[in-house]
């Protein structure tokens, strides 16, 4: 028996991925770029092996039993075996795949992106399969290319029809800016309503605004983004990772039926961070928000105290104690002049839990 267990971590991107230009091979219509979040707080395991004795392959995904002939699954496996020395050998001819995510499924928190990363990673490990792996993984799930990578990650959206040059490549690695905190607030830790996959086929289908944004706004703004992350000017790209979550929501409001991921949580989030920044005069801290309703914040690791009191007093925790998730914050009382500035009514238990977490590295061996 061969046998080799992996983690792989979310991602959160900051340029947002919306739209495929090929179905089969996703291909995205524009490049995206993100960050890779600490696989202590967040991450997939798997366990794949593989051994003579095993007559099919199988997958089980937090603790049942999935079809293994899902397309994308096949193409994964698919692609590994072709690049891969190994796979005429009678004791590769197999793979039983074990899969557990850390966090909610399918809740607007990337588990597909860790998941598929972590199976690429995993299964190239297992069948000796070297070079770029982004690429499989992206067969998986767009954003789980990005997964591959930890740091600050861009998903090259590449011109070639075969999708040969549409992969991930890191920008930074993880420590590049050691100061820079996560806050997620699960607003709503429940499956969410349409999938990516199908909201994204329908925004391409009957939304002008997503062709307008891929060719004239998100080459810029990478651009624009990559200048911020490097001369790390929070402010500066704190504004577009604001003004690029927005326009991946208006655009789903474009949509015909339009696609309604926020909700008035999450629109209560926005107000709050956006009065936080008002009141300093500069950022001091953003949001994204995905295909679901809970709220990325990006903050540096100074104003986590700040923020997170803001949050227990604008939506106080319906259980305290299990509050906060991931890295520890310290107590600080807020100023009286920014709760007057703020003028906002608490929304008691809008928000499920905190998880605290930090830009991380990408997927590790476990054990062989
Ligand atoms: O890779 P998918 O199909 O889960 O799509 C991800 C889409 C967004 O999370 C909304 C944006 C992104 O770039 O991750």
């Amino acid at each position: 028996m061969k046998k080799i267990t992996c983690t792989a971590p979310v991602n959160i991107a900051l340029i947002k991925y919306w739209g495929k230009r090929d179905e089969k091979l996703i291909l995205p219509i524009n490049s995206s770029l993100s960050i890779t979040l600490d696989q202590n707080q967040l991450c997939a395991t798997t366990t794949v092996t593989a051994g003579a004795d095993l007559n099919e392959d199988r997958i089980w995904l937090n603790g049942l039993e999935e079809s293994i002939s899902k397309p994308r699954i096949q193409n994964v496996l698919k692609e590994i075996r072709c690049r891969s020395k190994l796979s005429e050998l009678d004791e590769f001819a197999h793979v039983h795949i074990v899969s557990t995510n850390n966090f909610p499924t399918a809740a607007g928190l990337a588990s597909s992106a860790a998941g598929y990363a972590c199976l690429v990673f995993a299964l190239a490990k297992l069948y000796e399969v070297d070079g770029e792996i982004s690429d499989i993984a992206r067969l998986g799930s767009g954003s789980a290319c990005r997964s591959i990578y930890g740091g600050f990650v861009e998903w090259k959206k590449g011109t070639s029809v075969d999708g040969v040059d549409s992969h991930a490549v890191q920008i930074e690695n993880n420590s590049y800016w050691p100061q820079l905190r996560i806050l997620i607030l699960v607003v709503n830790a429940s499956k969410k309503s349409v999938s990516s996959t199908s909201g994204m086929q329908t925004s391409v289908a009957t939304s002008d605004l997503l062709k307008t944004r891929s060719e004239n706004i998100v080459p810029a703004r990478l651009d624009e983004a990559k200048l911020a992350i490097k001369e790390k000017k929070f402010h500066d790209l704190t504004n577009i990772i604001m003004q690029e979550s927005n326009q991946l929501h208006a655009i789903c409001l474009d949509t015909l039926p339009p696609i309604l991921y926020l909700n008035d949580v999450s629109k209560t989030i926005m107000k709050l961070v956006h009065q936080v920044n008002d009141y300093f005069g500069v950022n001091k801290l953003c949001y994204t928000f995905d295909a679901g309703p809970n709220a990325f914040i990006i903050v540096e690791e100074d104003n986590v105290p700040l923020v997170y009191n803001l949050i227990k007093t604008y939506f106080p925790p319906a259980n305290k104690d299990s509050f906060l998730h991931g890295l520890e914050i310290s107590e600080e009382e807020t100023s009286q002049n920014l709760i007057e500035f703020i003028r906002m009514e608490p929304t008691p238990g809008a928000i499920d839990y905190v998880i605290h977490t930090k830009v991380g590295s990408g997927p590790q061996v476990l054990n062989r």
